[in-house]
């Protein structure tokens, strides 16, 4: 039996697992949900028929997260912008992970041949989507240096390609550049529609968009609000586009624990804003101390991570790191980023531990 012959030449998602003492290698949060939360999660749920199947649309979740993320916002969840006006349980679906939606709207979007648009190096599994839908990948190589995204070049291709899809997270993974400001904007007057991923949204103070007919935002309760292992992301359209995305979305792909878990997050918000306060905090400090190295340079970023390059081989300070306890991501084998490593921004004495083993090491 032989598989598609793209799909043979395609590697599966994966990442080599390494024990370390201080885990910094997932982008993943250093501060676990409260355990007097996770056991009035268990209490909810222990109370569920657990022989039947969850509710087929998420009612209950998604109007959680519409009356969340609406405006005008209730007083406790101003940080996080003024909400978007008009939003309802319609403009949003549930999955398990955003990785899930960002599969089914790529599915919805992009069939053989569609041209897709996306700045990298970034998030690899968008070019395996586009692959796996028989898209036309059309990627937008560009250096981490500057900070931004590569929002001119993107502007430039859509006019060669009307009718293009665009996808992109910002702030991007792995080099935590943004969009130039109006970029989102722009991208849309272009006419290309957009699959806006904000995964790590929250840590450069960007609020959900607003609805528009070419835009679909997807959002994750894996980074900001420390849920890596819930698994549950959301996205946000218009109903319509909800409507077809839905068609290509596995059913019932949301148990009820994932689903009152991220019910109770959304009732508890100041655990998101302490958590995002805390890592932009800390995110200024480790950047700093890396700055004072002369052999290392640091890429702006405005997500949970920080990404550089290294002057002594990145391997051989990969290992030295390990060697120390201190797990990172080597993210060397992406375009353009040879010779760089990602960590991500933990407790304080975790990003201690890494500042003092990177002083040693590179
Ligand atoms: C840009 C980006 N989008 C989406 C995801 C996945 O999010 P989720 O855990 O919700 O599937 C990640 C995970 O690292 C990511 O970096």
């Amino acid at each position: 039996m032989s598989v598609r012959s793209d799909v043979a030449r395609m590697s599966a998602y994966t990442l080599e697992l390494r024990m370390a003492e201080v885990k910094l290698n997932q982008n993943e949060s250093p501060f676990d949900f409260p355990q007097q939360l996770k056991q009035q999660v268990l209490d909810r749920v222990a109370k569920r028929s657990w022989n039947i199947y969850p509710d087929f649309e998420s009612i209950s979740l998604r109007a959680a997260l519409a009356s969340a993320y609406s405006s005008p916002p209730p007083p406790a969840q101003r940080g996080e912008g003024p909400g978007v006006r008009g939003l309802t349980p319609d403009n949003i679906l549930v999955g398990n992970g955003s990785n899930e939606l960002l599969a089914a709207a790529i599915g919805a979007y992009a069939g053989p041949g569609t041209p897709v648009i996306f700045p990298r190096p970034t998030f690899t599994l968008y070019e395996k989507l586009i692959t796996i839908a028989g898209g036309l990948a059309l990627p937008i190589d560009f250096d981490p240096d500057s900070g931004f995204l590569p929002l001119e070049r993107m502007l430039d291709t859509i006019t060669q390609h009307p009718g293009a899809v665009v996808i992109l997270c910002s702030p991007n993974n792995p080099t935590g550049g943004v969009l130039p400001e109006g970029g989102l904007d722009r991208l849309l007057e272009s006419g290309a529609t957009v699959l806006f991923d904000r995964a790590y949204g929250d840590f450069a103070d960007d609020a959900l968009p607003p609805l528009h007919e070419r835009l679909v935002t997807f959002s994750t309760f894996s980074k900001a609000w420390g849920l890596a292992g819930l698994r549950v992301g959301w996205l946000a359209s218009t109903a319509e586009n909800c409507r077809e995305i839905r068609k290509v979305k596995l059913p019932y792909s949301l148990n009820i624990i994932s689903e009152t878990i991220a019910e109770v997050a959304l009732g508890n918000r100041e655990i998101r804003d302490r958590n995002v306060a805390a890592i932009v905090s800390e995110r200024a400090r480790v950047a700093a101390a890396l700055g004072e190295n002369p052999r290392i340079t640091l890429f702006p970023s405005s997500a949970n991570f920080l990404t550089f390059r290294t002057q002594r081989p990145c391997k051989e300070i990969f290992e030295a790191l390990c060697a120390r306890g201190i797990l990172v991501r080597d993210v060397s084998s992406y375009p353009r980023l040879e010779n760089c490593l990602r960590v991500s921004i933990g407790s304080r004495e975790q990003n201690d531990r890494f500042i003092t083993a990177l002083k040693e090491t590179a």
